[in-house]
Parts: structure tokens; sequence; C-alpha cells
């Protein structure tokens, strides 16, 4: 199983950028989170971090034919990104959807997330955990899925 793992912009500044809200750790601690997550799970990881919306389309559209699944953060293009959304839904890779910060009671800006609209399921406030959470559900998702596919005749 081979999952896309994205992160977008500003998430290259944990640990300077609001630490109160996104937590102390940098994003290599997150980047070896994740691979371990993966790890422990078989699971063959790709992560891609960018601060910039086209090349985050370029990486989901990249994913097409060789990816299994998606664990997105897209951090601010969560709440204005159409073309986010519509590579989502393109590739039709089941994809989960992780913030670090409860953005639910955060800005009525960020009540709404285009992203997710094409995720199976979202993981809201966790901090890294979230990640871990998502990489498992993502799994049996896909495991599930799979069986059902091939038990029907
Ligand atoms: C975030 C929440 C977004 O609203 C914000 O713009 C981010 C990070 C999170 O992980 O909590 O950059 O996605």
């Amino acid at each position: 199983m081979r999952f896309l793992i994205i992160n977008g912009p500003n998430l290259n500044m944990l640990g300077i950028r609001e630490p109160d809200i996104y937590g102390r750790q940098d994003y290599s601690a997150l980047e070896s989170f994740i691979r371990s997550c993966c790890e422990a799970e078989g699971i063959e990881a790709v992560l891609f971090q960018s601060n910039h919306e086209g090349a985050i389309v370029d990486a989901i559209q990249q994913s097409y034919g060789n990816t299994d699944g998606i664990v997105i953060n897209p951090a601010a293009y969560t709440h204005t990104s159409v073309a986010i959304l519509d590579a989502l839904k393109a590739v039709a890779i089941p994809a989960v959807e992780v913030h670090l910060s409860d953005v639910s009671k955060r800005e009525s800006f960020r009540q709404v997330s285009y992203a997710g609209m094409a995720c199976v399921k979202s993981f809201i406030g966790l901090g890294f955990e979230g990640y871990r959470q998502a990489i498992l559900f993502l799994k049996g998702y896909l495991q599930t899925r799979e069986a059902y596919t091939t038990a029907q005749p």
C-alpha cells in the first residue's frame, strides 16, 4: 500500500509558527512521525510539502495510477481552494483530511473545507496524532473496500 501525505502552506514553519496553536515540534519531527506510523503499518509513505497551490494540484495529479490513498492537510488552502478539491475528485483516490488545530473552534473563515468535500473522513484538533489516526483509518478503509470488491460476483 502506498500513501501520499500532503502538507500545505506554512506547515514547514511548524515549531516557529504560532506554537500555542500548532505545537512546538517542527516539520521534520512531523515527517519522522508520519514515516514511523506508515512503517509500523507496512505502508510506503511519499511525503510532500508545498507553499504553492498549483504544486499541490500537480502532486495530486501525479499520484494517479500509483497511489492507494492520500492524507492531506491543505492548511490555509483548505478554506479557499476549489482547485485542490477538483484535483482530489479528478484522481478519485480515497483521501482523508487532517488538521492539527481544531478548526471548528476557530475563526469563521476556517469553517469551510473545500478539500474535505472530497475526503472520506477528517481528523481535526488532534495534533500529530491526527495523522496517525488518518493513516490507520485509510488503511482499514482500503482493506474493507478491497474485501468488498473482491467478494462481489
Ligand atoms: C491547519 C488549519 C488551517 O486553518 C490553517 O490555515 C493552517 C493549519 C491545521 O493544521 O490546523 O495552516 O490546517
